[in-house]
């Protein structure tokens, strides 16, 4: 067909286009637009102060992380609002070291889009693989550089460079050591653990902090408790209660499928610790009708009417579970620790 002889052609809106028109045509770089720090010396002047302020409070900040670092005990809880009690350490590092960082971030974006150039380039792509003869020349270059250094005759060198650099690893190794002491025994035990049968400790509603009765427990509810005389005010508090941690549950008793574990409980008030083992984040979401918790981490699933077994997620253990009954006011009592470690699973774990 002769080009006199094409149908007209028309875009979607009626326009009529250029038959030979190139849909890919390179548009071009869109006209620059001058800031005002390019044609205004004092504007870039405080442009300049303003990303040498930045900076300067990211040093100030950076000295703080260090002081902080040597001021303050690790062991020192306060309470801070919205955060509630913190170790001041640990606050204080973040703090600092986010100001730190966040500073040098924040002058290197202002500085590059108020006083770097940011005039329009267009850099032409070229070939990415090397010619032949280059390859050739880099090859012959490292098999030269491979003789003089003597790397392959000199097997004493050899030998003990490679040694030498399979060792500097360790000192690595050995830095982890100021992770702090090894927990032992010690997240074998929660504060349950001065339960005795001739000693009890009530369990106390995590809100209220009053004694909880079995009758305050109903089927399909899930309440949280601790131990009495854990007060919030403590300065052991966070620690404690990441153990100590409890939510109880009341399943109908023919629902209970673990014999075992409806046999630590009581009347089928099942009490489980409320700290995921898998990296210990605490429980919350209860559905009842399936009798299923679920960690909003990782989503891992335990099922409590089934000795806390793990149905879904990355949790390797079941949740350990709290034996109790009543005393003679009906209030909620346990006789001992839970039936197995609390938390995550760690290396020195039976
Ligand atoms: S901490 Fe619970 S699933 Fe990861």
């Amino acid at each position: 067909m002769s080009e006199e002889n094409l149908p007209e052609r028309h875009g979607s809106e009626g326009h009529e286009v250029e038959p030979h028109a190139d849909p890919f045509a390179d548009p071009g770089l869109p006209p620059h637009e001058v800031r005002r720090t390019d044609i205004d010396e004092r504007a870039a002047r405080r442009a300049e102060r303003q990303v040498a302020l930045l900076f300067t409070i990211s040093m100030i900040a950076t000295i703080a992380f260090i002081a902080s670092y040597v001021a303050f005990d690790i062991d020192k809880i306060v309470f801070i609002w919205p955060f509630g009690h913190v170790s001041i350490l640990n606050f204080a590092l973040g703090i600092t070291l986010g100001v730190a960082l966040f500073c040098i971030g924040a002058g290197a974006v202002h500085w590059a889009r108020t006083l770097m150039s940011d005039v329009e380039v267009a850099d032409e792509r070229h070939a990415i693989e090397a010619s032949d003869d280059v390859r050739a020349k880099v090859i012959s270059d490292f098999k030269q550089g491979a003789d003089e250094s003597a790397f392959g005759r000199r097997r004493l060198l050899r030998t003990t460079l490679i040694g030498s650099m399979a060792l500097v690893p360790l000192s690595g190794v050995m830095l982890l050591r100021d992770l702090g002491p090894l927990p032992e025994k010690k997240l074998e035990h929660t504060g349950w653990d001065k339960a005795t049968p001739a000693s009890p400790i009530k369990l106390v509603s995590m809100n209220t902090d009053e004694p909880l009765k079995a009758e305050d427990i109903q089927v399909g509810s899930l309440v949280f408790a601790k131990p009495q005389g854990l007060a919030e005010s403590a300065e052991t508090f966070q620690e404690s209660i990441a153990m100590d941690a409890v939510m109880l549950v009341r399943i109908a008793p023919e629902d209970i499928k673990d014999r075992a574990s409806g046999k630590l409980g009581f009347d089928g008030i099942l009490a489980y610790s409320k700290i995921c083992t898998h990296v210990g984040c605490p429980i919350s979401l209860y559905e009842q009708q399936t009798h299923h918790v679920l960690c909003p981490c990782h989503q891992s699933t335990f099922d409590l009417a089934d000795g806390a077994r793990v149905i879904f997620g990355p949790a390797g253990h079941p949740l350990p579970q709290l034996a109790i009954k009543t005393d003679t006011d009906g209030n909620l009592i346990a006789t001992g620790d839970f039936n197995a470690p609390v938390g995550p699973s760690y290396w020195e774990r039976a």
